[in-house]
């Protein structure tokens, strides 16, 4: 170890101003900036990007580049600036125009992502300041959004690209319409109505003028220029950082450290330390030293200096693709194909060449191109220089080819290309941009001199055992052979006899990865022979044109959009809103980081933070809990469990502590309370329990069955006679599908904030939840005091979706159970990991069906079971199940109709409201079975669907009238403008003529139920005052989620109190303002809040109504002051008793809904057979919104659905193992979508109706467009189902969500699939099952 006596200064800049600790870094002074986000930990999100900014004496030059705060370790930002979003601009100060078009555009609705996007768009702006759109969209690749689906943040950051966006309205012939006329049929009247399109005005934006930005610190210049630089030495706690600035020294410094690691970009030994728990208590840093950034482009090669980023290698590959032949740069351009998506740009702006090739990890997508293009590693120690290939041996460690105790990599050389030599990167992986491949490979033949000839063969794999593998003994058998059809088949056969992937290989997906390791063989194949072709067309034909599409993946565009609106009537006042798309009303304070959320609060004193130890088994006994060890670390300060419950350990069926016996994997067992996070997260790994397993353990649906393993009764609906209608129809088809879960994957993780209060045993809570009540009841009856002791304040939530409906009762109380032990305030923030592990998600659903039909499509009879996995409480299972029965209809009229539903309870965390509340997973069934029957009749999907949709006014099958008449307006606009027809025969032409890429599209039609079966979950209350400068304070029951719940209520305020929003002030919600308010969600946060604030509005204007009459042409300040001298309350509560909705279960009867909304989407989409990818090209959605309060929050709210869905049906997919594990604990193993999946082109159209039920005729939009993304998935389908038929397999085939890459490769049956081994499932344990 190094001395422990001094520590140097470490000197960074934040937004301008320096940083010094004191001498010891334990003394960091915090910045306490909270505009930068934290919401995994683990460099995937982007929502903690910041800028940093590096003054280069190589080239006097100042590099700014974007990285992910949360893996930048502070001692490696000694002479960097950072610049957070607080130093971009502020609303107290300036809104700067990156901040104030994100706002403006709609592309902020919870505001949790929202500053790092800032960060992300303002730093490629400080590089191109007139960028292209390609380059927006790559520099949001690695910022995830949950809300709103990305189209208006890319639109806000293509505001500044300088060439002008295409025209979104391809080939209409109008372009950039801002008002269009539009017919509009309500009954049998035709009407024209303005459409417009326009959702915010250009003109309104400042102009971006670079000049204005900060300047780099000179101070900062001078440092790095400083001739005397010498090793800097920072001493925290328990570690100490060394950087080193001459190579020697480095060298001296790994001699005598040689397990100390060296910090690069610190994106494998940051995310090693947090989450394997590795501790290393000497870093070595060589960022500084110049030898590791030298860049040789002359000569046979490139050499690359070990330190460059991935991002400055990328720029000098493409520095010499531009200026070499391209013969000689197969290698760096496979290289820079692999760069463009790996991670997203922070982490290819810290990651180190170095750090990446001496990982050598099984998924590294560059270390397989660099082996198969000879590359080789220049390593130096203190004793001398080497060189040593860059070749299998090295990637799967044999020890010969490691480094030596002493070494590192000093550079890198990758040797050009040759003419007759061809390089490929190939790789699959869950999503395209910012995942991890599944397969991944490197490729490259060499022939003889004008021939096909092999003369030199290498083939790398990753990700198909635990290091990169090469296929060398196939290779040295097939140099000599010609490049043809029988070379690949022995090659294909070599491959699978050499890379041997056990069946329960970790990671899973076993025979898809055999696959893709002769798909993307084959894909190599094909790309050499077009290359030979190219080089020699006489001698060497070319691949056959259907074979082309094989060839490409995939391009990344911009995407973009159009949206249509109804105009607001001209004559409406001018300060009346309603109607307008007014911008989220926090929308600037989520751009500049200003809105507050729970974990930002200021600390309270004295306060503590609290880390969970969860349960490991799904269904054991606990024999021991022994927290000794936990305890006597430093800065604990309590175990709390179960024994710590004053009051109801156990409520309403949920459980806060586990007490006996833990029934799932995630269960709470005990929570540590300590002075840091970092002490209480230690502390809680110290605890150990001793468990003994209880049989049986279940884990999915079918298991439940097998054990009548219920949380309640089933639920039944039926009309007709089903039995009686099976006897007469055509034909009957019997299935089941499979819908897995889905993460909620908010922004912000649960986040609570505990304050207990010594007198009168009053507890405060600040947390993020859509349902302020709920958590009071669990928070009172765990501590045993009365609710009114129980103050809940809620302002934002970082996004909810479901999630924080019941959940954050549970995690509350358990917070409060610590804040009332330790008697101080408790802060507790789920990591990313333990929030998807406790709080589960979407239930995953089993449906069997039995259709019975005729020859012409038209359903007679269908007979419907659905099973849902609950988890291990009730939570909302049974509401689901409900919800599943009632709406599992969807939009068609079926005369014969049962439908049965239960909820099974297993041994997983309990799953809980998402989005759509079941609705989503049960019409994925039912759209499953009309595509069934329309393969049987020999129709289009989409036929059998109009032949079946409900047409006039009708009664569903629980008997509640209603007149379809907009569903059939959504259903025939979306086909007639989405050209379903001209496109449907186009992507036949198209499929015709591509063996390997399909095209698929598929339109579906919903008819989706808004509010709840139960009147008095409807109620909803208001409070508003008005003061005696005229400003008004309003507060509702509802919670403000980024659904832009709280913008409508100010424009609702705002048009019956006739002052214009700005006078108005919305703060929080909270049980002390508004009690017992009932959730926000089920879509109905606008129609019942709206009314309770409409009807506080209404009491208030009539009471000024004599005043006003008396002084017609005054003023609202005048009329508020004689109010008060007259004295007249000038505060009132508002109240909305709720739509009068009931179900009568026992009679399966009832009008259990208040109205419905309509909706239609076309989805076109091209599926790659060889590899499984897809490609959302188009998607069109036509939603049924009557009038729409305000169109740019129901737009944002009907993309960020249909984006959440499409991420249902295709990317997210939870792994459980068969002990019900969680495996996708992270961004890391779970995809939600990102900017590069949403539709290329998506048009979004609200259609006019009416509603007079709801607030100025409006309907509820937050849910419904989950649904819609069920449009990919047949789009999918349909084009696997081409897929098939071409290769005279049986169109039906079992339609399961999602849709993964996985289950599309190995549905689009072929030679390859034929030939990889299969295992016999009884013969192994999986790595991982379904659970539905
Ligand atoms: C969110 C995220 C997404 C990612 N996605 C992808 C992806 O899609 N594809 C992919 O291939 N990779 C991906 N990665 C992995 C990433 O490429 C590697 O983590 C990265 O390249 C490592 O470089 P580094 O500079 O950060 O290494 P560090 O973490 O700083 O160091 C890693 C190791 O290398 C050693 N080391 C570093 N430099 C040298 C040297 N010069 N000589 C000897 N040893 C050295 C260190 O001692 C340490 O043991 C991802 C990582 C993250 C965090
Ligand atoms: S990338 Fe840092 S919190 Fe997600
Ligand atoms: S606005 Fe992007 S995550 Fe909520």
């Amino acid at each position: 170890m190094p001395s422990p006596s001094s520590s140097d200064e470490l000197i960074f800049f934040v937004n301008g101003k320096k940083v010094t600790p004191g001498p010891f870094l334990d003394s960091f002074p915090p910045v306490r900036l909270t505009g930068t986000k934290f919401a995994c930990g683990e460099g995937g999100c982007g929502a903690c990007t910041v800028m940093v900014s590096r003054y280069s004496t190589t080239n006097q030059e100042i590099r700014h580049y974007p990285a992910t705060a949360c893996l930048v370790p502070l001692c490696s930002l000694h002479g960097a600036a950072i610049t957070t979003v607080e130093g971009v601009g502020s609303i107290r100060t300036r809104v700067h125009p990156v901040q104030e078009r994100l706002a403006k555009c709609h592309g902020t609705q919870c505001g949790f992502c929202s500053p790092g996007m800032v960060m992300s768009i303002y730093t490629l702006l400080r590089n191109h300041p007139d960028p292209t759109p390609e380059q927006v969209t790559e520099a949001l690749g690695g910022n995830l959004c949950r809300c709103t689906g990305y189209r208006p943040i890319v639109e806000s950051a293509t505001t500044f690209c300088a060439e002008p966006t295409v025209c979104p309205v391809k080939g209409s012939g109008k372009c950039c319409l801002e008002e269009e006329e539009e017919e509009e049929e309500t009954g049998s009247v035709r009407a024209r109505r303005k459409v417009c399109t326009k959702l915010y005005d250009k003109d309104e934006f400042q102009p971006l003028d670079p000049s204005q930005e900060p300047i780099f610190p000179p101070e900062l210049i001078r440092m790095a220029e400083d001739p005397d630089k010498r090793r800097l030495t920072f001493r925290g706690e328990r570690t100490t950082w060394l950087a080193p600035v001459t190579l020697m020294d480095l060298l001296e410094l790994r001699a005598d450290f040689p397990q100390a690691p060296l910090v690069m970009g610190n994106t494998t030994v940051g995310p090693d330390m947090k989450f394997k728990g590795d501790f290393h208590p000497v870093f070595i840093s060589p960022l500084g030293v110049p030898e590791l950034c030298l860049l040789n482009s002359e000569g046979d090669g490139v050499t690359v200096g070990a330190g460059h980023s991935l991002a400055q290698l990328s720029d000098a590959l493409k520095s010499i693709v531009s200026k070499q032949p391209a013969e000689k740069t197969e290698t760096c351009r496979a290289l820079l194909k692999h760069l463009r998506t790996l991670a997203g740009p922070p982490i290819r702006n810290m990651a180190t060449l170095g750090g990446h090739v001496a990982t050598r990890a099984t998924i590294s997508d560059l270390n397989p191109i660099l082996a198969a293009g000879k590359a080789t590693l220049q390593l130096i120690s203190k004793d001398g220089e080497r060189q040593i290939p860059l070749d299998g041996a090295f990637l799967e460690g044999s020890p010969e080819a490691n480094l030596k105790p002493g070494e590192i990599v000093l550079s890198v050389s990758i040797p050009y290309s040759t003419q007759w030599q061809f390089v490929s990167g190939l790789r699959q992986a869950q999503r395209q941009e910012n995942a991890m491949a599944i397969v991944n490979a490197g490729m490259s033949v060499r022939f003889e001199d004008g021939t096909s000839t092999i003369r030199d063969l290498q083939m790398f794999y990753g990700g198909v055992g635990p290091t990169v593998v090469s296929a060398s003994r196939t290779c040295a058998q097939l140099v000599g052979r010609q490049w043809d059809d029988q070379m690949l088949s022995e090659a294909c056969r070599g491959v699978l006899d050499e890379i041997h992937l056990p069946p329960g290989a970790k990671g899973g997906q076993v025979e898809f990865r055999r696959t893709l390791l002769l798909s993307l063989l084959f894909k190599f194949y094909l790309r050499v022979r077009r290359g030979l072709s190219r080089l020699d067309p006489q001698k060497f034909p070319d691949i056959p044109e259907q074979y082309t599409s094989a060839l490409e993946d995939f391009p990344i565009v911009t995407p973009r959009g159009l949206q249509m609106f109804q105009c607001v009537d001209p004559r409406q006042p001018l300060q009346d809103s309603v109607g307008y798309p007014v911008m989220h009303q926090a929308g600037l304070k989520h751009a500049t980081g200003e809105a507050v959320f729970v974990d930002d609060m200021p600390p309270v004193g004295q306060e503590l933070f609290l880390a969970v130890v969860t349960s490991t088994r799904a269904h054991a006994k606990i024999i021991s809990i022994d927290t000794a060890e936990a305890l006597a670390l430093p800065g604990v300060v309590s175990v709390i469990t179960a024994e710590d419950v004053p009051g109801e350990n156990h409520h309403n069926g949920e459980i806060l502590y586990a007490q006996g016996e833990v029934i799932c994997v995630g269960q709470i067992v005990c929570t540590v309370a300590a002075d840091t996070h970092a002490h209480a997260r230690e502390a809680a790994r110290k605890v150990k329990i001793e468990y003994e397993d209880i049989e049986p353990r279940i884990i999915t649906i079918e298991q439940a069955l097998e054990h009548s393993s219920f949380l309640s009764p089933e639920r039944k609906i039926e009309q007709g006679d089903v039995e009686r209608a099976f006897r007469h129809v055509d034909q009957i088809i019997e299935g089941e599908v499979h819908v897995e879960g889905q993460e909620h994957f908010y922004m912000e993780t649960q986040t609570i904030l505990a304050v207990p209060r010594e007198e009168d045993k009053e507890m405060v809570l600040h947390l993020g939840t859509q349902y302020p009540t709920h958590v009071q009841e669990f928070v009172a009856a765990a501590l045993n005091i009365p609710r009114s002791r129980v103050a809940c304040h809620m302002r934002r939530a970082g996004g909810a979706f479901g999630g924080k409906v019941t959940k954050p009762a549970l995690l509350g109380a358990v917070a409060a159970v610590a804040a009332n032990k330790t008697g101080r305030p408790i802060r507790f923030v789920l990591e990313r990991g333990d929030d998807m592990l406790i709080t589960a998600g979407r239930h995953p659903l089993l449906g069997r069906y039995k259709v019975g039909f005729m020859k012409n499509g038209l359903i007679k009879a269908a007979d419907v079971e659905f099973y849902v996995n609950g988890g291990c409480t009730p939570d909302e299972s049974q509401l689901v199940v409900e919800y599943v029965v009632l709406k599992s209809e969807n939009a068609y009229y079926i005369p014969n109709f049962r439908c049965r539903g239960r909820a099974c309870r297993t041994n997983l965390p309990s799953n809980t409201a998402f989005r759509g509340f079941g609705f989503p997973q049960a019409t994925v069934v039912v759209e499953a079975y009309v595509t069934a029957v329309a393969s049987h009749c020999d129709l289009l999907p989409e036929e059998v669907r109009e032949i079946n949709m409900y047409k006039r006014t009708s009664q569903t099958a629980y008997k509640q009238t209603f007149h379809p008449e907009p569903l059939r307006r959504c259903w025939k606009e979306c086909l007639e403008q989405s050209s379903f027809h001209a496109r449907k025969q186009a992507a036949e032409d198209f499929n015709r003529q591509s063996r390997w890429k399909k095209r698929g599209l598929a339109v579906i039609p919903m008819k989706y139920t808004i509010g709840v079966p139960i009147a008095y979950y409807q109620q909803a209350a208001a409070l508003v005052h008005i003061y005696l400068d005229g400003s008004v304070l309003l507060t509702h029951g509802g919670c403000e989620l980024g659904q832009g719940l709280h913008t409508k209520m100010l424009q609702v305020a705002s048009r019956e109190l006739g002052v214009p929003t700005s006078y108005i002030h919305l703060s929080e919600t909270s049980t002390v303002t508004v009690p017992n308010a009932v959730f926000t969600a089920g879509s109905m946060g606008t129609d019942i809040n709206g009314k309770a604030v409409q009807n506080a509005c209404q009491i208030l204007m009539a009471r000024l109504q004599p005043i006003i009459r008396r002084n017609p042409h005054g003023k609202w300040e005048e009329w508020v002051k004689k109010a008060f001298e007259e004295s007249i309350s000038l505060s009132a509560t508002g109240y909305f008793r709720g739509y009068q909705t009931n179900m009568d279960w026992d009679k399966e009867q009832g009008d259990a809904f208040p109205y419905y909304v309509y909706g239609a989407a076309c989805a076109e989409v091209d599926i790659d057979c060889l590899s499984g990818a897809h490609k959302l090209l188009r998607a069109d959605i036509f939603m049924d919104a009557a009038f729409s309060i305000n169109p740019a929050v129901d737009i944002g709210q009907i993309e960020g659905a249909f984006v959440q869905g499409m991420g249902l049906y295709t990317t997210e997919e939870l792994k459980y193992s068969p002990e019900g594990v969680l495996h996708s604990q992270g961004t890391n193993d779970y995809k939600i979508p990102t900017v590069t999946e949403i539709p290329e082109d998506l048009h979004v159209t609200l259609l006019h109706s009416r509603n007079p039920v709801a607030i100025y005729s409006s309907k509820g939009l937050g849910e419904a467009g989950v649904f819609l993304g069920s449009s990919v998935l047949f789009a999918i389908s349909d084009a696997v189902a081409t897929a098939r038929r071409e290769r005279g397999l049986k169109e039906n085939f079992a339609v399961r969500s999602p849709a993964t890459p996985e289950w599309i490769r190995m549905a689009c049956v072929d030679q390859f699939t034929d030939m990889i081994p299969r295992d016999d499932p009884s013969t192994f344990t999986p790595w991982s099952i379904c659970v539905s």
